[in-house]
């Protein structure tokens, strides 16, 4: 059986839950590999909404494993929240979740850096506040708190306490703070004591699946583009969401991956702040957001929305080693008169058609675009190609065409029977 990778091609909430629960319907396992409680995927079980942040999305089938890998930092009491809203799904988790033992742990003390911080920086990132910098911030400073830590409350209060003097002693957090930290860390540690149980070896259980040749699901959270090294850095996240984190966030050989998927929206979205060439800041952005119900998964802010952007996408496909695409959300376009696709950039009067040359300039570049003519006749729903319009069939020509990949997934709703497999 297989390995594959689901990853986000854009700036993440590409429909990555759907497609991992899609092709989840036969695997043994399926594993986040990095960033924590700042994802949002959202998957739909008889028509009801579920939106899940840490725990991969297979937990909707009955007999998959989920992994929460070394590469992410886990928050406790986000995924204690989360383990509750599954159980009252009447969803058994009995052996069904395992996080990472050198997986690190996000803390009060995390999210209080994270708030305060995109306080008092004169340029915010625009982050979650859900204390993912910070975390991964202590991983590399090797201060941090990991999922081996979670088995004795002694050892980890005391590392909390010694956390939260630095976090004082450095000024990371304002004085004023203190206490209330030091409530929602006795709070904290009541929560611990209800995850601890679910640390395990995650080595072992890949091999395992990779030995008896079981299908294995790796599920990307936020998108390429939002990676911390070759995203729209500083408006970044604070780890590698494109395939190249895979291999240290679960220990998890590259060569192993069978497939790489992309997700793609069939238009563009962005939270938070950052260069974003194609944005419609105008009446076409207001009714993608409309249409699309492009409000963040997890802080709930109105997504920035606008066309696709293919030397991006182009970017992604590259960096990513992608073998195909699932593009999503394509109905979202069925009432466009017209729908745009930027082909190239401009700056300082010149073209340019790789985002590798502008990428450093990218708040500076005019998107070009190519224009189609919109289908205008619904798509929702429809599970095989040759229903689709021609004209939607046009643009996804298209794009697979200029991606140099095939689309082998459509999804034309948000619901999971309302896609397309080539
Ligand atoms: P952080 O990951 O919370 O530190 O946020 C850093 C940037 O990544 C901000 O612009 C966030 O809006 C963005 N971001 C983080 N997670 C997601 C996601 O799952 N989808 C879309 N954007 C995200």
């Amino acid at each position: 059986m297989s390995v594959i990778s689901v990853v986000g091609g854009q700036w993440g909430d590409e429909g990555k839950g759907k497609i991992v629960d899609t092709l989840s319907v036969d695997a043994e396992l399926v594993a986040r590999y990095q960033g924590g409680a700042n994802a949002g995927h959202t998957v739909y079980l008889k028509k009801e909404k579920i939106v899940l942040h840490q725990i991969p999305s297979g937990i909707l089938r009955e007999k998959c494993i989920c992994v929460l890998g070394n590469g992410m930092v886990v928050d406790p009491e986000g995924l204690y929240d989360e383990i509750k809203l599954v159980l009252s799904k009447n969803i058994s988790i009995e052996g069904r979740i395992v996080i990472a033992q050198n997986a690190h742990i996000v803390t009060p003390i995390h999210k209080a850096i994270d708030f305060d911080r995109e306080e008092n920086l004169e340029n915010p990132i625009g982050t979650t506040g859900k204390g993912i910098g910070p975390a991964y911030v202590d991983k590399y400073n090797r201060v941090g708190i990991r999922g081996i830590d979670l088995l004795n409350i002694e050892i980890l209060e005391n590392k909390l306490k010694n956390r939260l003097r630095f976090a004082k002693i450095n000024n990371e957090i304002t004085e004023d703070k203190i206490f209330k930290i030091e409530n929602e860390i006795r709070n904290y540690l009541d929560t611990i004591k209800k995850i601890s149980k679910y640390i395990g070896d995650v080595y072992q259980i890949i091999d395992s699946c990779l030995n008896n040749s079981q299908k294995i699901l790796i599920e990307g959270a936020q998108g390429a583009l939002l990676d911390i090294d070759h995203g729209t850095y500083p408006y970044v996240t604070s780890s590698n969401p494109s395939t190249g984190g895979i291999s240290s966030g679960l220990g998890l050989p590259l060569h192993k991956i069978s497939r790489h998927i992309g997700v793609f929206k069939a238009y563009c979205t962005r939270v938070g702040e950052g260069p974003f060439p194609t944005e419609q800041d105008n009446s076409h952005g207001e009714k993608l957001r409309s249409i699309g119900k492009e409000y963040g998964a997890t802080t709930g802010r109105p997504r920035r929305c606008g066309w696709f952007d293919l030397p991006a996408a182009k970017f992604s496909v590259k960096i990513n080693g992608l073998t195909e695409i699932a593009l999503t959300k394509l109905d979202v376009l069925d009432l466009f008169d017209e729908i745009k696709v930027c082909t190239s950039y401009k700056i300082n009067n010149e073209e340019k058609f790789l985002y590798s040359e502008v990428m450093c300039n990218l708040d500076e570049v005019e998107p070009v675009y190519t224009i189609f003519p919109g289908w205008k006749i619904a798509t929702v729903g429809n599970t095989h190609l040759e229903n689709l319009p021609g004209k939607a069939k046009e643009y996804i020509r298209f794009l697979e065409e200029n991606l140099g990949v095939p689309i082998k997934i459509i999804s034309t709703g948000p619901e999971r029977e309302q896609i397309i497999e080539k």
